[in-house]
């Protein structure tokens, strides 16, 4: 990919004029900008440039000592086949356990559904939920997958702004008065990709008392700073979804292993949608899932007090470089930073970094209007790629704020 061919593809959303064509819900979604900014990255790194991966959410600790042992055990021991469509019964009761462990809370193991991740578990209750034109509430700045996700099933996202002054806290009024007679569910992420934000339990109760049924996505829980705790969906309403995986507090991305925790109305159908769709998730990977959460812990804090200390780092080291940043970010491992001074446009902007300075960055845009002129920055990289890419930032931001003033950008 030269790079035209990446300002072509953050410019435009699914380019495909010619057919055969991909069908309308296909052609719907909208590319995923951290990837590209990714895989162009990666052809920058294969003809010798080093890049700093600072665009893609992806811990670079190593998973749990005791996931790899258990993986490699599993394999030797022919544990390769399939399993239960709903998961190892060893593991749903591990995950039961935990959120004992973690939340004081009783969850039935049978409420639980084990998936290769948390996407695929994503994609089957909003396919579980979403009726063609319902509405699906949700804060932005977001994920990018959600709206993608709820419009491939048919829905309609509808947007309720959170904003950086506030430290982008949802206020449930707001999301009480983006409701209609054709709202279906509502999500929420705590702590949240990409502000980082997390949502007291007054707000999560409030949502949950709203109506629509809560899909709350827990993904980055126990990645959470400033001495915080956080609040399940699971200790306030046994009728929320919630999403969770391996991916992010046990740094297994590549591992592939998540769950939905869901009401018991939901549970056959969801069962039938992972029958037909996935099967079921890699044995030896689940085994895995249980060793990481028996023996991974330490490993864990040991990722999640380095993460503080790096977004303590970060948030100096981007506003000491002019980007804004009214509140430091209290969970995930993200920092959503102002960048306008250094240009509107996210996506160009972005691309001039990657380009000119071979640092990755997510454009704003990517996580909805309201990120735009944001940069997303990942702080779950080494200490010294942080401070490389803030030398390499420092060289090349004043020449891009020179330009943007040229042309009354900011
Ligand atoms: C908010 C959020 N939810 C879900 C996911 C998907 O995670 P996985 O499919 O690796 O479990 C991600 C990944 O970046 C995320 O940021």
């Amino acid at each position: 990919m030269t790079p035209s061919t990446l300002k072509r593809r953050l410019a435009t959303p699914t380019a495909m004029a010619d057919s055969p064509r991909p069908a309308p819900r296909v052609e719907r979604l909208k590319p995923f900008l951290a990837m590209e900014i990714m895989e162009r990255a990666f052809e920058l790194e294969a003809s010798g440039s080093r890049v700093i991966h600072l665009e893609i959410g992806e811990p670079d600790f190593p998973p749990p000592g005791a996931a790899v042992a258990a993986c490699e055990q599993a394999l030797r021991d022919g544990e390769t086949h399939y399993t239960d469509s709903r998961g190892l019964l060893a593991l749903r009761e591990a995950i039961a356990r935990d959120y004992d462990r973690r939340f004081a809370v009783a969850v039935d193991p049978a409420r639980i559904l084990v998936s290769e991740g948390t996407s695929p578990a994503m994609l089957m209750v909003f396919s579980l939920l979403i009726r063609p034109g319902d509405e699906v509430v949700l804060a932005t700045p977001h994920y990018p997958c959600y709206p993608n996700f709820i419009r491939y099933c048919g829905g309609e996202p509808v947007f309720v702004p959170t904003r950086p002054e506030d430290g982008f806290a949802l206020d449930p009024e707001a999301v009480a008065a983006a409701l209609t007679p054709r709202t279906r569910a509502i999500v929420v992420a705590s702590p949240a990709n990409p502000t980082g934000a997390i949502q007291s339990r007054e707000t999560l109760e409030a949502l949950a008392g709203l109506g629509p049924t809560l899909v709350s996505d827990e993904i980055y829980d126990g990645l959470v700073y400033d001495g915080l705790g956080t609040t399940s969906a699971s200790q306030i309403a046994d009728e929320a979804f919630v999403l969770d995986g391996f991916s992010k507090r046990y740094a297994m991305t590549g591992f592939r292993l998540g769950w939905v925790l869901a009401p018991e109305w939901s549970l056959r159908s969801l069962q039938t949608l992972h029958q037909n769709f996935f099967i079921s998730a890699n044995r030896f990977v689940q085994h895995a899932g249980v060793a990481a959460l028996e023996a991974g812990a330490a490993e864990a804090e040991q990722m999640r007090a380095a993460c503080e200390k790096r977004r303590d780092r970060l948030v100096v080291g981007l506003r000491d470089l002019g980007f804004g940043i009214p509140h430091s970010p209290q969970g995930a491992f993200y920092l959503l930073a102002d960048a306008r001074r250094f240009g509107r446009d996210s996506r160009a902007l972005a691309s001039a970094l990657l380009e000119g300075a071979h640092v990755g960055t997510t454009p704003g845009v990517d996580f909805g209007a309201a990120g735009e002129g944001m940069l997303r920055f990942c702080y779950a990289v080494s200490e010294s790629a942080l401070e490389e890419a803030l030398v390499r930032l420092e060289e090349i931001l004043p020449g891009l704020e020179r330009r943007a003033a040229q042309q009354g950008d900011p």
